[in-house]
């Protein structure tokens, strides 16, 4: 789907759109462009508003047809006014959830061209990020996975969708930082697409080695993407890791992306979980609780996300993308509970669950990560349904070994709206993940907890190397669609996180 988010001087009534939208505080009278619309349909807005309570609360929305002929008065076919909310709590998150709004509406409607203009906001005053918050909503919640529909849905060509979005800049003051602000969300939200898609895949479609060569397609000027072959992730000794792929009868393989642009000064590694189905393996899961699984690559899904846009975004930082895309099955050949393996560090680790493969396919990317030194280790990982229990669907956990780096990405993340929430890295939890007769095993034992136990069972893989890990279980994918921005499926969470965390460096 094409489609264009563009800043015009002409006034809301002076283009000739489908729908001319207008945007309302709570509690406020009409004023700005709602009393501009409000006049050309000679009052009849404020009359419907009065008749409907509507209360202006946070992506409410009224449209209706002008059925009178206002001449050059309204260009509009129809009008509507959305809901802005409280003005005191106004923020860019409101603002990108009622661009989300608007472009739903306008699908249902099935409007083609819409024009509308930014709010005014006394809190709020830097253009550009007004207008990439609100381009943001609108393109995020206009995403559709069609790969999969078959001839019965096959789409329709004359079936109208929105393409073009004005924002009225009438006065033109801040046109040029505005634009801005659309493009940096093009290209962010063109990243989180692809990594929907990528997640959206079945993991029939999505295998470990297709993953990796997915990943070799974002190869450009600073951007070099190495595949670490079954044999050589083997030399390496990646014991953990090539374990959990033996019940698949697709092998392991690895992928290490290296963003170099020059002048960087700080190393940055981007590890991602890249199960492309979690079946459990021989501690199968319930079938209610399997057939999501092919969400278990958004991890490294993000990081290849992340890694293809670092050169337009012009970063100056080097970046090492970094995954062990498996297949957790429980083949033949399959790793056991109360088997015994050996990680790339020597660490060797108790498998009581072979559910619990993420931390053990980490193991080996964490410490490969390591070898090269970076300033920071930031993992990515749907690993935990504690996650899910803990915060819910909408939230990702943060666990980090420094106080600043945690500060940073939680910072990030409020700037992206992307919810995201500390969690302990509680020194006696270490405890629960040391097996009796090797160095750790695979899960806590059942004390609750099992976000903390995951994270301290990861933890010295990194040894001193400041370190966060999200666990992103809850967000990457949703049957629920509980956020405007947020359509079924895969969600593409972390990618505008991690690209504003980097763009700080
Ligand atoms: N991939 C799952 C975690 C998960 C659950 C992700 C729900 C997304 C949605 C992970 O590999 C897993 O199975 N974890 C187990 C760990 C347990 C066996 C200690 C879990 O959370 O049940
Ligand atoms: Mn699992
Ligand atoms: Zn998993």
């Amino acid at each position: 789907m094409y489609m264009k988010i563009s800043i015009t001087p002409k006034e809301i009534n002076e283009v000739s759109a489908d729908i001319a939208i207008a945007f309302v505080y709570q509690g406020a009278k009409l004023s700005g462009d709602a009393l501009i619309l409000d006049r050309a349909v000679s009052g009849s807005l404020s009359r419907l508003i009065l008749q409907d309570g509507f209360e202006a609360k946070t992506g409410q929305c009224i449209c209706i047809p002008i059925l009178q002929d206002t001449g050059k008065v309204l260009l509009a076919r129809k009008i509507a006014v959305v809901g802005l909310g409280n003005k005191k709590m106004f923020t860019l998150d409101v603002l990108r959830r009622v661009g989300a709004t608007v472009a739903k509406m306008s699908h249902a409607a099935k409007a083609e061209k819409i024009i509308c203009s930014m709010p005014e906001s006394s809190n709020i005053k830097d253009a550009q990020k007004f207008s990439q918050a609100f381009a943001e909503g609108v393109l995020l919640s206009s995403y559709r996975f069609h790969t999969y529909h078959g001839t019965q849905k096959k789409k329709d060509p004359k079936q109208k969708e929105l393409k073009e979005v004005y924002i009225s800049e009438s006065r033109n003051v801040h046109a040029k930082n505005s634009i801005l602000g659309i493009t940096q969300a093009e290209t962010l939200v063109q990243a989180t697409n692809m990594v929907r898609d990528l997640v959206n895949l079945t993991s029939a479609d999505v295998t470990p080695l297709v993953l990796a060569q997915y990943a070799k397609k974002i190869i450009g000027k600073n951007i070099s993407v190495e595949i670490l072959s079954q044999e050589k992730m083997k030399k390496l000794g990646m014991m953990a890791a090539l374990a959990v792929a033996r019940g698949s009868v697709h092998p392991a393989v690895g992928v290490h992306i290296v963003y170099k642009p020059s002048g960087a000064k700080k190393r940055i590694a981007l590890v991602g979980k890249a199960v492309t189905f979690d079946s459990g393996g021989l501690s199968l899961k319930p079938a209610d609780k399997m057939h999501t699984m092919k969400c278990d690559m958004a991890g490294a899904a993000t990081v290849i996300g992340v890694c293809s846009i670092l050169e337009k975004l012009k970063l100056h930082v080097e970046v090492h993308g970094i995954f062990l895309a498996v297949e957790n099955m429980p083949g033949g050949n399959a790793y056991r509970p109360g088997d015994i393996v050996t990680a790339m560090d020597g660490t060797t680790i108790e498998v009581l669950n072979t559910d619990a493969e993420g931390r053990v396919t980490l193991a080996d990317a964490l410490t490969y990560a390591k070898s090269f030194s970076p300033d920071v280790i930031i993992d990515l990982a749907t690993l935990t349904g504690a996650c899910i229990v803990a915060l819910g669907e909408d939230i990702a956990a943060v666990l980090s070994n420094d106080k600043k780096l945690a500060k940073k990405l939680l910072d990030a993340a409020d700037e992206t709206g992307e919810p995201l929430w500390e969690l302990p890295l509680y020194e006696p939890y270490a405890d629960m993940v040391k097996s009796k007769i090797a160095d750790l095993k695979n899960i806590g034992g059942g004390s609750g907890g099992g976000t903390i136990t995951a994270a301290m069972f990861l933890r010295p893989f990194v040894g001193d190397t400041p370190w966060a890990h999200l666990d992103i279980a809850g967000p990457s994918y949703t049957e629920k669609e509980s956020r405007p921005d947020q359509p079924y499926g895969a969600s593409g969470y972390g990618v505008r996180l991690l690209a504003h965390f980097l763009s700080g460096f």
